[in-house]
This record gives structure tokens, C-alpha cells and sequence, in this order.
């Protein structure tokens, strides 16, 4: 075993996580949710939705035969839905191929939503496969290290920690081994004011020796993400909101939102027109910023009140929920925060008070 990971090891058994959710098993099932999960999301988020995903879908086949919705519902508020879609749908492939996992990482490869690093960790952590990871904390680890110059995304620096992920797998604990690079990156190595006094290999750090950990990896350059601007209508009619199911796929797919209305619209009209209903009073509310990939949003909600006694039919993928109850459909986080404000706050509570207080 090379110095480097024989010292990692050593340093997870006495420092590292051993009581983790989907640690100390070899289920392939906990193993592969975890890793979709953490794949864009931080441990201390993950942990909540793992034990709610995992107390709803015990297993590969209650996964596979679940309605989509039910999955999406679970993963409102973790991001990157395309994520649950994926599952899902890799569930549904495994549960058509017999209901065994495969077992090496190119065979995980072959599923939708699991990449090269994700394949290899589920093969690391269920079947003790010498598989080499590479998150975006384990390439810090590396990028810092050895002194890798280049960003991540860029080809010859993925190439190059590649190359060195594999050359430094050690021949026996693999599993411990792969989890203490999780473990470091995580917890000592981080991105910004790194822990170096407590890491296990800081005598062969390259990045230490020059003194310039923070500037390994080197960032992307960045273009400005352009911003966005649309406007929400939280439709109140007899204390039920109006929702409407996003198409399929892009951002937000599947999940259901509330109608959207171009900026320059007056809601009175647009009312009136989408949805053949009359408006009784309206309120705007605190614009909220949402940040994807590649562009930022800013939300204008507009909660706005309908007159009972109009014609509001939903269409397919619309549907009215009582107030207190839609914030548990798979809604995108600021909709969910949204909801949760206009139920909670000061406006009222009550759908009733709510409204009383739109009118006066
Ligand atoms: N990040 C990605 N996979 C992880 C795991 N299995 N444990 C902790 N952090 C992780």
C-alpha cells in the first residue's frame, strides 16, 4: 500500500464517520440512494431525506412500482430533481432485469443518473470492488496534494486526477480507504481555511510544501449567470392555492409549481383570461432569488384572491389543494417556502383570516 493511503486508513478507523445512515451495510439499495443523494448535496442535508426515502421505499421494488410523483415529493427541496427521475427510472431497470444490483461499476454505469464516481463508490461500498472515486472533494484532495494545476471540468485535469485516483488505490481496504477521502475532503480539507494541522498526510502535501493550499484546484473561470425575472400567482380561492405540473423534463421537471405570469401583465386581466376568474384583492409579497447552474431567478409572488363564485375548473395538470395542504406535493424549494410563509406568517394562517386580510 502507498504511504499516502496507508496513512488515510489508519486515520479513518480512529477519526473518520462510522455511523453515517447508509454506513455499516452492504445493501446496494441504501448504498446507491446515499450516493445519488450526496452526489450535489451536503451529509447533514442528505441524512432527513435518506431516512424519509428509505422509510417510504424500503426497497428496489417499492421504488420501481411508486408513482413519480410520490418519489418527486420526497425529494422537494433537495435540488437537481433530474436526480429522483433517474432513481426512479433505474429502478424500474433493475427491477426488469431480474431485481439483482449489478455488482461492478461499469455495469452501474449503465444506469440513468449514475456517473463514473457514483458507480464506483456503490461498488466500493457494497461489493468491495478496487474502484476509484472522484467527487467534487476528493479532486480538491488530490488537485491540493499533488499540486495539479487546472480547474475541475477542465480535460487535462480531470485526466490527471484520474490517472492519480487510480494509481494510489490500495490493494486492501478499499472501503476504508475510499470513505477517508470523503472524510478528508469533507471535514479537513476543505475548500476554504483547510484543517492542515489534523490532516494524516500533510508531510507529502505539495500544496502545503508551497504553502498555497487554497489555491488548489484553481477555480472555473466563471461566467455570470444571466438573472431571470418572472412572477408567481399564489391563486387563493375558498383557502385552496392553484398548482400546476411542470413539463416532464428542464428545469423543475415534474414538480408542480405555481402559475407563472410575464412581468408586464396585470394580474386582474391575466386572471381573467387564463383562468376565467376574478380577482378580489391582491398583495405582492418579498421577491425571492433562486440560483440554478446556469442562471439565477428572481421570483415576484403575487398572492392574489379569487372571487368565490368564478369558474375555476382545473385543467389536467392543474389542481386546487387546501393551503395547508399543498406544501407536501413535490413542489421546488422557493415554492415550498413560499407556501410555508403565506401559511405561517403574518397575513393570517388561517385560510380564512388569510383572506380577510387580502380584502381589507
Ligand atoms: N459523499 C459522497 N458519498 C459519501 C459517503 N458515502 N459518505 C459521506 N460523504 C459522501
Amino acid at each position: 500500500m502507498s504511504a499516502f493511503a496507508g496513512k488515510l486508513v489508519r486515520w479513518q478507523a480512529r477519526h473518520g464517520r462510522h455511523d453515517l445512515p447508509w454506513q455499516r451495510t452492504r445493501d446496494p439499495y441504501r448504498i446507491w440512494i446515499s450516493e445519488v443523494m450526496l452526489q450535489q448535496t451536503q451529509v447533514g442535508t442528505v441524512i432527513p431525506y435518506f431516512r424519509r426515502f428509505l422509510a417510504r421505499f424500503p426497497d428496489v421494488e417499492s421504488l420501481a412500482s411508486a408513482a413519480p410523483d410520490d418519489v418527486l415529493a420526497l425529494w422537494s427541496g433537495l435540488g437537481y430533481y433530474s436526480r429522483a427521475r433517474n432513481l426512479h427510472a433505474a429502478a424500474q431497470a433493475v427491477v426488469t432485469a431480474g431485481g439483482r444490483f449489478p455488482r461492478t461499476r461499469d455495469a452501474l454505469e449503465a444506469l440513468p443518473g449514475i456517473g463514473r464516481s457514483t458507480a464506483a463508490a456503490i461498488a466500493v461500498f457494497a461489493f468491495g470492488e478496487r474502484e476509484a472515486i472522484l467527487d467534487g472533494n476528493v479532486k480538491r484532495v488530490f488537485a491540493r496534494h499533488f499540486a495539479v494545476r487546472g480547474f475541475p471540468g477542465e480535460k487535462r485535469f480531470e485526466k490527471r486526477l484520474w490517472g492519480l485516483a487510480e494509481a494510489e488505490l490500495p490493494a486492501r481496504n478499499i472501503e476504508t480507504y475510499t470513505q477517508s477521502l470523503m472524510d478528508l475532503g469533507a471535514g479537513v480539507c476543505t475548500r476554504k481555511r483547510p484543517g492542515c494541522s489534523s490532516c494524516p498526510v500533510i508531510r507529502s502535501c505539495a500544496g502545503y510544501a508551497q504553502g498555497k493550499m487554497e489555491a488548489y484546484p484553481a477555480s472555473r473561470p466563471r461566467k455570470t449567470r444571466p438573472v431571470r425575472k418572472t412572477s408567481m400567482l399564489l391563486l387563493l380561492r375558498e383557502g385552496e392555492v392553484l398548482l400546476e405540473k411542470r413539463p416532464p423534463s428542464g428545469v423543475w421537471g415534474g414538480l408542480w409549481c405555481l402559475p407563472e405570469m410575464p412581468m408586464d401583465s396585470g394580474p386582474g386581466d391575466y386572471c381573467q383570461r387564463r383562468f376565467g376568474a376574478k380577482l378580489v384583492g391582491a398583495r405582492r409579497l418579498a421577491i425571492l432569488h433562486h440560483g440554478f447552474t446556469h442562471f439565477e431567478l428572481d421570483i415576484a409572488p403575487l398572492l392574489c384572491l379569487l372571487d368565490p363564485a368564478s369558474h375555476c375548473a382545473a385543467e389536467p395538470g392543474q389542481v386546487w389543494l387546501p393551503l395547508e395542504e399543498a406544501g407536501g406535493a413535490a413542489l421546488p424549494a422557493p415554492v415550498k417556502k413560499l407556501l410555508a410563509s403565506v401559511g405561517s406568517n403574518g397575513l393570517g394562517g388561517e385560510p380564512a383570516a388569510l383572506e380577510k386580510a387580502l380584502q381589507d
